[in-house]
């Protein structure tokens, strides 16, 4: 009796779902990780931030361009800026600001952050633009059902009925896409306000993009995309091979 099963598939005692599992678990950690960038100055948590607004230290890099009609702009800022090194970080749940250079101080109270500063420290109130745009434009809540959903996958991949493993797929299309969504979002966003601010202030003001958080974005979505694509070939390649032995034993 012919016996053709899938354990070419499995080395030793690694089956593909501890594969999925690791890469699952990868998924959680790092949206989890994306998730609490900048809820403190440990470490570098300051590093996740999803958006840097800072003073050029009295540098003016004014834009040139046939639209800009007042061309001293950027001077007169600058002025009113002095040498102002003030940065604020933006996560999705949290502000950190440096008010003394080489040190962060966060919080997800913007208001309490505020407290801290003086009108020198922050003369164009750049703490509030970046406190509304995370109040108004930041969406935390589709990375957060993702990795929920992640997790409910990673508890319900073990050796399963078929129709649980067409659930799994399902589940993980639909976190995947979660985090797609919130990726591109995030990306829109983000360079949208860069953009802007750097251009309404006159360069007086630089901005920059959180590149750990886009990189801890498409890796979570690439590794739940990997997953969602492995659980469905295995379940082709296991309906293929339950064909062969059906023809075997016939
Ligand atoms: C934020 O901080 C301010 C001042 O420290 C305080 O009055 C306010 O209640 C805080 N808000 C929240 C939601 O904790």
């Amino acid at each position: 009796m012919a016996s053709f099963n899938i354990e070419f598939l499995s080395i030793s005692f690694i089956r593909p779902r501890h594969i999925f599992q690791l890469f699952l678990l990868s998924v959680i950690i790092i949206t989890s990780l994306l998730l609490a960038g900048c809820s403190t100055s440990f470490s570098f948590l300051p590093q996740i931030y999803l958006l840097n607004i800072g003073y050029n230290d009295g540098t003016v890099y004014q834009p040139v361009d046939p639209t800009i009609i007042n061309q001293q702009a950027g001077v007169q800022l600058a002025n009113i800026a002095l040498q102002t090194a003030f940065e604020v970080r933006v996560g999705y749940f949290a502000l950190c600001i440096n008010a003394v250079p080489g040190s962060w101080l966060c919080s997800q109270n913007a208001t309490s952050l505020a407290e801290q500063l003086s009108p020198a420290d922050d003369p164009f109130n750049v703490l509030h633009v970046a406190a509304v745009f995370h109040d108004t434009i930041m969406f935390p809540y589709l990375l957060i059902c993702s990795a929920g959903l992640s997790f409910v996958i990673f508890v319900f991949i073990s050796p399963s009925p078929p129709v649980m493993k067409t659930l799994t797929v399902i589940t993980g299309y639909l976190a995947a896409t979660m985090i797609l969504i919130s990726v591109l979002w995030q990306h829109v966003a983000c360079t949208t306000a860069a953009s802007t601010i750097v251009n309404q202030s006159n360069g007086t003001l630089f901005t920059s993009i959180g590149k750990i958080a886009v990189i801890f974005g498409w890796l979570s979505f690439g590794l739940l995309t990997l997953t969602v694509a492995g659980v469905y070939l295995y379940i082709k390649i296991e309906r293929v091979a339950q064909g062969f032995e059906d023809i075997a034993t016939e």
